[in-house]
């Protein structure tokens, strides 16, 4: 955390090399919205009451995200560029004080220790700006680092305006900066459009600060790998690789077994517990929390969901916003889905789908089956293609098995329903009425037998 700072998130471009409807900066990397990762790194050196996200395209959804981390936003109507953008805050930053961070919203992989470091630096040379470069082989596209024969920043030149001279200079602008945020305040309006883009350049702030006689110098990073800004989807995609082989190198360190770890798809806020086995292809997602001694079988999808110790899944299974017990087996071939949860050691075999419905502890649905918006007390056998029919057409009813009770296969179960403790549903029965607690239920036509009739036909 750095006293006195605020930061400017830089976020309301569309993003025109995306090639996409949506803003650049809703795109995910490591399962997360770029913004997020930007407000991410901005947190852990401000609080969050000093963090502004600059919003313009679909402003609306990238405050959301802003709202969502409990961070403000700045709107800009109309994108003049990266200067304009800060402009835009003026009212609501100009009185914080203190320093300036403004980074680039579209620079995922920035480390809060690389911020701080910059702020170090800005302060220990006594700075009133200071900015993160480093040296890349294809500096295309980027501001360059402009230096006088003694290696003192003289400016930042954009590719658009930089002579071919200039252009071969290899030294880039990253998009971090740190100011004094009076110095900033009191000579950004110098800021004009005249230059080939005809934007706000927030990087002639360089410039116009060393011409007022304030101290400016460049933090750079050797290790260019976390400065990556992302301006297409080739860029998006290269760095959501990194990120997910960082996750789950990490995961990796901390005890958690991934088989074929470059198959293996893990966000970024997902929580496993040691000696949990990760089988090829799998998917974890969202806020997901795995305990230990768990296994996630080859090709399932763990999405939003919480397994505790001991759970299973098996391969090619899909479960979603749910959550497994200790001990609990889910699968191969099974999906659970909003608010399915598998109490202790239940167990859920193949082609069997759940949503909104609790299985009892030790209970047993194997094969074939439906079974939604139902309570499902212990140690209940649901037998083979049974089906609860929970819907009217109109509207969702409940089923209510109690413990003990034994389904026999396909039988379909007509919601509102209640089954007590112990009843015994026969097989292939269509059941519409209360049972009793240690009843038989049967609801099917009677088999009748003629004998002899395909001798006589
Ligand atoms: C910018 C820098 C360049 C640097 C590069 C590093 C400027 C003028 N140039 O160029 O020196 O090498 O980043 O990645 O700053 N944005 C707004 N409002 C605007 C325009 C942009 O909020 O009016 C936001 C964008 O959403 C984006 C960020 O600012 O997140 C950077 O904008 P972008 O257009 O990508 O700048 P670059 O051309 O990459
Ligand atoms: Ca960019």
């Amino acid at each position: 955390m750095v006293n006195d700072a605020a930061v400017v998130i830089l976020a309301a471009g569309q993003g025109t090399r995306m090639k996409s409807r949506m803003a650049k900066v809703l795109h995910r990397a490591g399962g997360k919205t770029l913004v997020a990762h930007a407000i991410h790194a901005a947190c852990a050196v401000a609080p969050p009451e000093r963090v502004f996200v600059v919003v313009g395209h679909q402003a609306e959804a990238v405050r959301a995200v802003a709202e969502a981390a409990g961070v403000n936003s700045i709107h800009q109507t109309e994108q003049l560029g990266t200067g304009h953008a800060v402009m835009c805050g003026e009212e609501q930053l100009a009185g914080l004080g203190g320093l300036l961070l403004i980074i680039n919203g579209d620079c995922p992989m920035i480390r809060p220790q690389t911020l701080e470091q910059l702020v170090d630096l800005y302060q220990s040379t006594g700075s009133t700006a200071a900015m993160i470069t480093t040296d890349l082989d294809d500096p295309t596209g980027y501001g360059r680092i402009i230096r006088s024969s003694n290696g003192d920043v003289q400016a930042i030149v954009e590719h658009k305006a930089a002579t071919p001279e200039q252009r071969a200079v290899r030294e880039i602008n990253a998009g971090f900066y740190c100011f004094d945020a009076a110095a900033f305040w009191k000579h950004v309006h110098q800021l004009s459009t005249d230059n080939p883009a005809g934007e706000y350049y927030l990087t002639d702030m360089i410039a116009i600060l060393l011409g007022a006689g304030h101290r400016v110098t460049a933090l750079k990073i050797a290790d260019s790998s976390e400065l990556l800004g992302i301006n297409n989807r080739v860029e998006l995609a290269a760095v959501d690789r990194i990120m997910r082989e960082r996750k789950v190198r990490q995961l990796m360190l901390d005890g958690v077994t991934i088989e074929k770890p470059e198959t293996v798809t893990v966000d970024a806020d997902v929580q496993i517990g040691m000696d949990t086995v990760i089988e090829p292809f799998a998917q974890i997602t969202g806020a997901s929390v795995i305990g230990e001694n768990c296994r996630v079988g080859a090709s399932s999808i763990i999405e939003n969901s919480v397994l505790e110790d001991g759970a299973e899944v098996f391969p090619f299974s899909m479960v979603s916003a749910s959550r497994l017990d200790a001990r609990a087996h889910v699968g191969p071939f099974a999906r659970l889905r909003m608010g399915a949860h598998l109490a202790e050691s239940a167990h859920v075999g193949n082609f069997v789908e759940l949503k909104n419905t609790r299985l009892g502890a030790g209970s047993k649905s194997m094969h074939l089956a439906y079974l939604g918006d139902s309570t499902i007390g212990a140690k209940v056998n649901v037998g083979a293609g049974t089906i609860t029919c929970n819907y009217d057409g109109k509207k969702k009813h409940q089923t209510h098995i109690g413990d003990g009770v034994f389904v026999g296969s396909n039988s379909t179960l007509v919601a509102p329903l209640e089954i007590s403790r112990g009843a015994y549903i026969a097989a292939g029965s269509v059941i519409t009425q209360p049972v009793p607690e240690n009843a038989l239920a049967f609801g099917r036509a009677r088999q009748a037998i003629k004998e002899g009739w395909v001798k006589k036909v």
